[in-house]
């Protein structure tokens, strides 16, 4: 057991990792170098992110102490998660920079205060960082490895929206390491935390590696889904909705992320897959796989693009809303969302775009609404981008729209419905809202 953590980094993780490392009673020392949001987070506790149940635990009345810089952070702590950006340079791979800057306070605080620490990165990195960059670093610092310094490689996998539940109920938890010390003592603590949790101890090069290959799966599996698409849309016989279905329904594949619907986006899988093919490079490893993943994500996007000419062109559509404009509900991040790309070609086509976007603050070229109802009186059809709890109390209206429907969300049975024609449905969302709809099944014929 820890009794003192300090958290550095209080981002879109980090901050809901402080939140839920506090459950474990330890005292939580956090530290950000930008100080408008620490203002914000000692005021509002992290509502900008949405996350769902983070306002459960913040109710809590969690043990965080907000500290003004990192030697006053680490003082008393025994363990310092690091939660930073390490954001993709130009050849793919991602930047230490950040990282290496906080570990160069780190190590003179380590000096003065004269006591050993456990350093738990929780930022994705390169495989090979840790060994090759991060604690050389650190010896160069005049500290000794696996004495007065012991590092853990410990990335969560979490998707944004469900951090909170990702952290609280992880598969697995991913750990690298190269002490028996450290090692013990962070099994130690998260058999405490987790109920018999599933600890996979492992070198660092092999979980830095695990981390990316983990993401570059699903990005290959929704690549794949989106191949199975193209197949299928050459025969009006075939749904590509039930053979993917169908195909996941083996126990080996499994059905998650097995729908014919958009691209993959987001702030973590594009880069991941882009950091893996720069791995191989490196290590001249034959790879025409990331590129393959990559490419049939753009020509995803691409048909997205033509989908949208089609309907300029022969349905005269002059306007355009977005339910949904970032790449997922409950975040503010709209990091490689396939929405604001798709919005950026609507606007070069002169078609006017709305938008109803309960977490976006930002500003786009786009006019946000602030109903359902005004998003539709003004769309000539609804591109719906993702599922809401949000859009359970506005979509009421009983009018018939067009709705691009990418994901079959509307959809009354994943099984039984025949997508590819086009006339009316009756169906439901996942909240089960029974609704009278016009779906244009635009992606079938006309993409
Ligand atoms: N967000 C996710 O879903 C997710 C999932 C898995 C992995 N990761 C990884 O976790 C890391 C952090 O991601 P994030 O989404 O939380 O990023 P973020 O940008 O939301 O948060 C990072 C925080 O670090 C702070 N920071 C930057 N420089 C600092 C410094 N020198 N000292 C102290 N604080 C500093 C920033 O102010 C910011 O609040 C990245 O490596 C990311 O790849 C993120």
């Amino acid at each position: 057991m820890f009794r003192n953590i300090a958290v550095i980094g209080l981002g879109k993780l980090g901050y809901p990792m402080a939140q839920f490392l506090s459950s474990s009673g330890a005292k939580i020392n956090c530290y950000d170098n930008n100080k408008n949001l620490v203002d914000d987070l000692k005021k509002n506790h992290g509502a900008h992110l949405h996350e769902i149940g983070l306002q459960n635990l913040v109710n809590n009345n969690n043990d965080l102490i907000f500290h003004n810089n990192i030697a006053d952070c680490i003082n008393d702590a025994e363990i310092i998660y690091i939660t930073v950006p390490t954001p993709s340079k130009l050849d793919g791979s991602f930047s230490n920079e950040i990282i290496i800057q906080i570990l160069a306070e780190v190590a003179d605080a380590i000096k003065k205060q004269k006591n050993s620490k456990i350093i738990n990165i929780n930022s994705t990195v390169q495989p090979g960082s840790i060994e090759g960059e991060i604690i050389p670093f650190l010896e160069n610092k005049s500290l000794k490895n696996n004495s007065d310094f012991y590092v853990l490689y410990n990335p969560y996998f979490v998707a944004l929206g469900s951090v909170i539940r990702n952290l609280e109920e992880p598969d697995y938890l991913l750990i690298g390491s190269s002490s028996i010390f450290a090692s013990k003592k962070i099994t130690k603590f998260y058999n405490s935390l987790y109920k018999n949790p599933k600890i996979r101890l492992l070198k660092f090069k092999e979980a830095e590696l695990t981390k990316l290959l983990v993401n570059t799966y699903l990005t290959t599996k929704i690549s794949y889904s989106n191949f199975v698409k193209e197949i299928c849309k050459n025969f009006d016989d075939i749904s590509d909705l039930r053979v993917l279905e169908s195909v996941g329904l083996d126990r080996r594949i499994g059905t998650k992320f097995m729908l014919p619907g958009g691209p993959y986006s987001g702030p973590c899988l594009p880069r991941d897959n882009l950091s893996l093919k720069k791995f191989c490079l490196d290590n001249n490893i034959q790879n025409s796989f990331s590129d393959e993943v990559q490419k049939i994500n753009n020509v995803t996007i691409e048909n997205l693009y033509k989908i949208i000419s089609t309907l300029k062109n022969n349905h005269k559509i002059k306007s355009f809303g977005f339910l949904g404009l970032g790449y997922k509900s409950n975040t503010q991040c709209f990091e490689e969302s396939y929405s604001i790309k798709m919005m950026n070609f609507l606007r070069s086509l002169n078609i006017d775009v709305f938008y109803y976007d309960p977490y976006l603050s930002e500003k786009f070229d786009a006019t946000k609404v602030m109903t359902f109802e005004e998003l539709t009186s003004k769309s000539d059809i609804i591109f719906l981008s993702y599922i809401d709890q949000h859009f359970n109390s506005v979509v009421q209206i009983k009018q018939k729209k067009n709705i691009w429907d990418l994901w079959y969300h509307f959809s009354d049975s994943k099984f039984n419905k025949i997508f590819h024609k086009e006339s009316d449905f009756k169906y439901f969302n996942n909240q089960n809202l029974e609704k009278d709809r016009k779906i244009i099944k635009f992606n079938k014929k006309t993409a």
